[in-house]
């Protein structure tokens, strides 16, 4: 799976989102899955995008994908990934007005299943999954991307965790 064929390119991203235009993200893990779909969502929308993650060749890809997009986006070597819930409604009280906020996936379609199972056992695992979920269908790393999209251009939300899991934590 690669992000450029998971997220369609939208002209009016930057108009969508004036938030995000012109201003610098860091993404971490940002060389697969729902990192780099946020990276290319972020580039699209205006956004200067700083790439991190192990695969330093993996981030020039997704970096130059983004240029040629019209946006502007660096790639790094980073060896820290991930979110700490249990830190971001401490962090936003100690880091205001800097917002700190939060997003909890629930199963979503990315290389990480790769690790663990066979595209059959995979194939299996999702239909399994997605019969159980409320919303019938495994996520996608665009579904992150919008929550993480969301949580950037909303200044009122601080201190908040979105779940985007298609209603897992309901089971
Ligand atoms: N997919 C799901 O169903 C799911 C569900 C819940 C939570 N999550 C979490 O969401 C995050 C993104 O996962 P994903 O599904 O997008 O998986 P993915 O496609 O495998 O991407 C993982 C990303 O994290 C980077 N990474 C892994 N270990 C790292 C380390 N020690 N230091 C720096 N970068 C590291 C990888 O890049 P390099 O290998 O280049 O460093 C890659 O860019 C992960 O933390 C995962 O645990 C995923």
């Amino acid at each position: 799976m690669h992000a450029d064929v998971m997220i369609e390119p939208t002209k009016d991203q930057a108009a969508k989102y004036p938030d995000l235009a012109g201003k610098t993200y860091l993404v971490t893990g940002a060389s697969s899955g729902i990192g780099a779909v946020t990276a290319l969502a972020l580039g699209r929308a205006g956004a200067n995008v700083v790439l991190a993650a192990r695969r330093l060749d993996a981030c020039e890809a997704l970096a130059a994908q983004i240029q040629a997009g019209g946006g502007q986006a660096l790639a790094l070597v980073s060896a820290v990934n991930g979110a700490l819930i249990a830190y971001a409604r401490a962090l936003a009280v100690e880091l205001a007005p800097i917002r700190v906020n939060t997003v909890s996936p629930g199963w979503v379609d990315t290389p990480i299943w790769g690790s663990i199972a066979t595209d059959d056992v995979k194939a299996n695992m999702f239909r399994d999954m997605a019969g159980r979920l409320p919303v019938g269908r495994i996520g996608e790393p665009k579904d992150i991307a919008a929550a993480v999209t969301l949580l950037l251009t909303n200044s009122y939300m601080t201190g908040t965790t979105l779940e985007v899991d298609g209603g897992r934590r309901l089971l």
